[in-house]
């Protein structure tokens, strides 16, 4: 096998949890609160969901529209910083998280650095907007991430925005993001030249996970909520599970 590291600054190390979304069972998902109680539940890395308001600002969101997890209305890409910034993005939530905002991705950025956290950036972009997020988002994170600090992993179910960070940041680690596996993934994993592979935790077994490893990078799975399903999966040879909640799966946190 040829050394896929090469050029590629290494990951730091990956812990048994990621916590998704911030700590989205216990505070706002995509939210600066989320990811402080990540980081207080003892979590060690979180992932987020990055995308672009209509003025091209990058900011946390994990949906298309701004209805689920704010009190604002309709599509996000149709909306201003300005006007994002204005919308609860807690209170949705509990009243206990009210006048929590959508961050911006250098406030997300800021915090993570000063919490000490490991961070997987997922690009999330609006349709039609695939390169254009990665693009952007990418450009203003690596503009502010320390040379000392061991980089974001960047992953994207979208191949346009995959393809888009690889040019942009030709030496981070990039994560394989895929729900369904599809029937190129091994070229796109070394085309990419990806760092790990992040796949649905219910979609694999032990035998595709072994598959998966044949490629020599470690695999990542998402959403795992119990220590039962936490223990089994990690037992099929997964590295790091995201969770919802890191409290609740401290015993296997290692
Ligand atoms: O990156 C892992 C996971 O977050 C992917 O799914 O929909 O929760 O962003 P989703
Ligand atoms: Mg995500």
């Amino acid at each position: 096998m040829s050394d896929f590291t090469a050029d590629i600054l290494p990951l730091g190390p990956l812990p048994r949890l990621i916590g998704h979304r911030g700590a989205a069972r216990h505070a706002p998902e995509n939210t600066l609160a989320g990811i402080r109680m990540a980081a207080a539940q003892g979590a060690k890395w979180v992932e987020v969901d990055v995308k672009l308001t209509a003025d091209l600002v990058p900011v946390l969101l994990h949906d298309d529209t701004l209805d689920r997890t704010t009190d604002g209305k309709g599509p996000a890409k149709d909306l201003e910083l300005g006007a994002m910034r204005r919308l609860d993005a807690g209170s949705w939530f509990s009243p206990a998280f009210r006048g929590e905002r959508v961050p911006t991705l250098v406030e997300v950025i800021q915090l993570v650095l000063a919490l000490d956290l490991g961070i997987n950036l997922e690009i999330k972009p609006c349709p039609g907007r695939e390169e254009e997020t990665a693009g952007v988002a990418l450009t203003l994170a690596y503009s502010l991430w320390p040379d000392d600090r061991p980089p974001p992993l960047v992953s994207s179910f979208a191949d346009a925005s995959l393809d888009m960070a690889r040019q942009v940041v030709p030496r981070w680690p990039l994560g394989y993001l895929i729900d369904r596996r599809p029937a190129n993934w091994r070229q796109r994993v070394e085309q990419l030249n990806v760092s790990t592979i992040n796949v649905n935790a219910r979609r694999e077994d032990a035998a595709s996970i072994r598959e998966y490893k044949t490629t020599g990078r470690p695999v990542l799975a998402y959403t795992v909520n119990t220590v039962p399903v936490a223990r089994e999966v990690l037992g099929w040879g997964v590295s790091s599970v995201f969770t919802d909640t890191p409290s609740g799966l401290a015993e296997i946190a290692g």
